[in-house]
């Protein structure tokens, strides 16, 4: 197949970009490099021993995506491209919402008129608010999103289910994230946050490499084992196969489908941060600090529907998760 990638230089678009060429798929890539560098792009190019053909272009921007699907003919598009830092989308809702929304409906209107009705897109965990069941099953209600990040996902979740309800010659599916980490295990590619990380892994492995004095725990009055927030992490790596597999249910006329990725395994931040010091062997000063707005105690997924359907599962543990995160943040300190 013949794939556009928006936002393919980022963290998840590039990890993705080499397990599509493992398997075989070709790909050309879109980013407006917002949040992204294309030395990312040049690091895929020598992980996988073939250039991909990049534009520099804003999903907003109709006449460059039109430009591209006249210069190439996609089977599908997996989009990546959008804001996702939550505590900035509170203070800048209407840029997130012009992005994410007014990026999307661009680009799926430019699909349409070109023939190319396929497409994966990248949703997020967050649209099951505070979830109403544990582990979280697709037929989990969504919830109340705190922030207009998620409202975005979740907006543009119901977005797509009507364009697909009203011309079923699209297929769209809907891959709810749950906590990606980790990074390539060649420490070529990883995660590349612009100043203070939001995320708990980064935010970790930049204490460990000497950048941060120490992590805050935020909350550790949470009803759970050891009082920290519990998530579903997933490495990056799976997390870009489980793309490669959705390819299957496009390939299949799926219509509308939703699938969680995830591993099923929930973890506190505390376990995860002794995780971090016995795999890497480094310590992590940290303190608890009071609990993170809009934060929830425990969420972790149900990944059996993709496993059924997709014949996708993660493979990798919290080990080679901390193990990775900390051998590319070792090798690249400054980011790319
Ligand atoms: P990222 O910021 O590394 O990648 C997103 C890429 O999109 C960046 O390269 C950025 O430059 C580009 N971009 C943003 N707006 C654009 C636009 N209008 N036009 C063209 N390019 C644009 O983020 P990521 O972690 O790789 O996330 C990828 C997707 O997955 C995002 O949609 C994100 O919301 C979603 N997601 C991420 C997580 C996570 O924790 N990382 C969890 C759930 C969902
Ligand atoms: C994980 C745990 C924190 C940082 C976010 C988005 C979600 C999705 C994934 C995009 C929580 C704790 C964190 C720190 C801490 N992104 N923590 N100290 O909040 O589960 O999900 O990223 O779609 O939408 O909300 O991930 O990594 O920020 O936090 O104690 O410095 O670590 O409280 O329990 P989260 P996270």
């Amino acid at each position: 197949m013949k794939i556009l990638v928006t936002g393919g230089a980022g963290f998840i678009g590039s990890h993705t970009l080499v397990e599509l060429a493992a398997a075989g798929q070709e790909t050309v890539v879109i980013d407006n490099l917002c949040n992204s560098n294309r030395k990312s792009l040049e690091r895929v190019a020598e992980l996988t021993g073939r250039e991909i053909p990049f534009y520099e272009v804003d999903t907003r921007d109709r006449e460059g995506l039109n430009h591209i699907m006249e210069a190439h003919r996609f089977d599908a598009c997996i989009h990546f491209a959008g804001l996702k830092a939550v505590g900035e989308s509170v203070e800048k809702p209407w840029e997130y919402y012009e992005n994410n929304i007014g990026g999307t409906l661009t680009l799926l209107d430019v699909m349409r008129q070109h023939g190319c009705k396929n497409i994966i897109f990248s949703s997020s965990a967050t649209v099951y608010g505070n979830p109403a069941i544990i582990p979280i099953t697709e037929e989990c209600p969504k919830g109340h999103c705190t922030n207009p990040y998620g409202q975005t996902k979740s907006m543009l979740e119901e977005i797509m289910m009507d364009v697909q309800k009203a011309d079923n010659e699209w297929n769209i599916v809907l891959l709810r994230y749950f906590n990606p980490v980790g990074a390539h295990p060649s420490g070529r590619i990883g995660e590349n946050p612009n100043g203070i990380p939001n995320n708990l892994m980064p935010y970790v492995t930049q204490v460990a490499v000497g950048k941060r004095p120490e992590l805050g725990v935020f909350g550790n009055d949470y009803p759970t084992p050891d009082g920290t927030g519990i998530r579903d992490y997933i490495h990056v790596v799976d997390l870009a196969r489980g793309h490669v597999a959705a390819l299957q249910a496009i390939e299949r006329h799926c219509g509308c489908a939703i699938y969680n990725l995830g591993t099923g395994q929930g973890y506190s931040v505390l376990q995860l941060v002794k995780a971090f010091e016995k795999v890497n062997g480094i310590k992590i000063p940290y303190s608890i600090k009071p609990r993170r707005a809009g934060d929830i105690a425990t969420c972790y997924s149900d990944p059996a529907k993709s496993e059924k359907e997709l014949g996708w599962k993660a493979q990798y543990g919290l080990e080679e998760m901390c193990r990775d995160a900390w051998n590319w943040q070792r090798q690249n300190p400054n980011g790319y």
